[in-house]
């Protein structure tokens, strides 16, 4: 239980429902100094309700708390001051982190229920963008908060792999492309393929009409079309897996929206009988004016079908496949308003879990202030900046810890940690501006500072084991120095941050809490002589062992690794 918890369970005790909970930690102040107390309540809200004077009320209160959990309970005018019972406090929370290990912060928010999440997703024959880095590492983190909060998270890569866009990309392999150059680079020659058919079609529209016969071709199963599509496939995913690998991230599903090729006419027949779809200029689309939303549009005038025809196929599979309590899609904000329409005509089917999908948006990283894009050559090829951010921890490493054994697996660690990190700091929603040198700055507020935290109560603990001393609570120990008190309301404020993080689908609530515990750890042990030998040892010890699990479990809920040695 978080301090603040007790007192207001003190406080709910004495007032019944004159306030709520919430009210009351609402209410709740931190005076300036120790001295006044650890908590003030100020009783001016209640005068209203009691008709007495908030001085009267205060006294009433302390007249009538329970002192347990507490050194004392005073009234100071009209405020009432509360100074924890510390070491009580401190050592209810070491014993139960010490006991828990990495489970500590558990939470069953969850009931076991499935949720799908629909992350990472980029578009085959084309480079992963920055935005797809973003999905790939908050829908990761988001699965591993989920799972702590006992749900069970299906990480699904709902692959860009069908569409006009395909039919397009044959038409151009077939005029300019070569076997040889798509197996040497594949990424780079398609999205080339592409690019080119984009400026020639300028000139010779009839090239347009040569990729809709082949997308159509691809839509009607014709072999060389299936084959050129399934290769072009075969060779995107594998460039993606080599990042997902570098990024330790894995899939549980890699349907993209080429599975549901065969299960879109389901849709368009349920839409059919429920009345829903409208013919428009040749086109059937769904009218959604009263949402206030653009219609969506299920069906081209040539048949082709359409990214929303196939979100909902998938939607309606998920469902049935894994009954979801909440399913969620991890995409930039700029695809909101496709989200929107998705649940409302899956509103119009009448399908009641339209509620539970969730679409968790994210802002843009932009360089310069300016977005990201191929056309105006501002792309940052992910590969590259995780390359180089191992390459400078490898040299940080090198220079502070030569003989540091695994020591290309550790700035393995450190570099694409330290990219993961910056990424989950900001709040998703935030756009903001990339900047390598800032990425893989190992000073400040970034993932390698939590790392050196953890490795650097690591190496204390390694110490104390090589000398023999033992983690323990001693009864006798205090923890009502305020360096160590710091560091010890972080780590019982844990529980509450994954809560906080799993109910707003924030990874950077945990991202923002491992630098303050890092930080209070870290002055701490500049104030303290951890390894002194008196009876307080093995109580600092416990102190220790806990900031290195919390932030190692931090760490681990935001997909970074934490290596005990740096
Ligand atoms: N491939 C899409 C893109 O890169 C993202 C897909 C997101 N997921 C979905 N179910 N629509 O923009």
């Amino acid at each position: 239980m978080r301090s603040e918890e007790l007192v207001v369970k003190a406080l709910k005790d004495v007032l019944g429902d004159k306030l709520s909970a919430a009210e009351l930690q609402q209410a709740l102040e931190k005076p300036k100094s120790l001295a006044i107390g650890d908590f003030a309540f100020p009783a001016f809200s209640l005068a209203k309700i009691f008709r007495k004077a908030p001085q009267q009320i205060a006294a009433e209160i302390v007249a009538q708390i329970s002192q347990a959990h507490f050194e004392k309970v005073q009234a100071v005018g009209p405020y009432v001051n509360f100074f924890l019972n510390k070491s009580e406090f401190s050592q209810t929370i070491l014993q139960t982190v010490l006991q828990q290990g990495q489970a500590y912060g558990n939470q069953d928010l969850g009931a076991a229920g499935n949720v799908p999440i629909d992350m990472s997703s980029p578009n085959i024959a084309k480079p992963i963008s920055m935005g797809h880095l973003r999905s790939t590492v908050i829908g990761n983190s988001l699965a591993k908060l989920l799972r702590k909060a006992n749900y069970r998270p299906i990480k699904i890569n709902h692959l860009g792999d069908w569409g006009t866009q395909f039919g397009k990309l044959i038409e151009a392999y077939k005029l300019w492309g070569s076997e040889a150059e798509v197996k040497a680079d594949p990424i780079n020659k398609l999205l080339e393929y592409y690019v080119r058919f984009h400026k020639e079609d300028v000139a010779h529209p009839e090239l347009d009409d040569e990729a809709r016969a082949w997308f159509k071709k691809l839509e009607d199963g014709d072999e060389e079309a299936m084959r050129l599509w399934k290769w072009f496939r075969s060779e995107s995913l594998k460039s993606f897996m080599k990042i997902y690998k570098k990024l330790g991230v894995e899939f549980d599903s890699f349907n993209g929206e080429a599975f549901y090729n065969d299960k879109m006419d389901e849709i368009v027949t349920i839409l059919e009988e429920k009345q829903l779809l409208q013919e428009s200029r040749g086109a059937q689309i769904v009218d959604l004016e009263k949402y206030d939303l653009n219609p969506a549009l299920i069906r081209k005038t040539d048949g082709a079908t359409l990214y929303i025809t196939r979100d909902l196929a998938a939607a309606l599979y998920r469902k049935r496949t894994y009954n979801f309590v909440q399913s969620l899609y991890v995409v930039g904000n700029e695809q909101t308003n496709h989200f929107k329409q998705l649940k409302a005509v899956l509103k119009e089917m009448g399908e009641p879990w339209a509620d539970e999908i969730h679409h968790i948006p994210f802002g843009l990283i932009t360089q310069g202030g300016k977005k990201l894009s191929t056309r105006a050559g501002r792309v940052i090829l992910l590969e590259e900046v995780l390359d180089d951010a191992v390459e400078l921890a490898r040299q940080q490493i090198e220079a502070k810890n030569p003989n540091l054994e695994n020591k290309e697996q550790v700035a393995e660690e450190v570099g694409v940690g330290a990219v993961i990190f910056h990424d989950l700091k900001n709040e998703r929603m935030n756009n903001f501006d990339f900047n390598l040198e800032e990425v893989v700055r190992f000073e400040g507020e970034t993932g390698p500072y939590v790392q050196y935290s953890h490795a650097r109560a690591m190496s204390i603990l390694r110490k104390a084991a090589a000398a023999g001393d033992k983690v323990a609570l001693a009864g006798t120990y205090s923890l009502n120095d305020p360096d160590s008190w710091e560091v010890l309301s972080e780590i019982a404020a844990f529980p509450a941050m994954v809560k906080r993080a799993v109910n707003e689908y924030e990874p950077s609530v945990i991202a923002k809490y491992a630098l303050h515990l890092a930080k209070a750890f870290n002055k701490y042990y500049a104030h303290t002589k951890v390894l002194q030998d008196d009876v307080q040892l093995g109580a600092r010890l416990a102190l220790v062992k806990s900031v290195a699990t919390v932030l190692k479990e931090s760490l681990n809920l935001l997909g970074v690794h934490a290596p005990d040695r740096m």
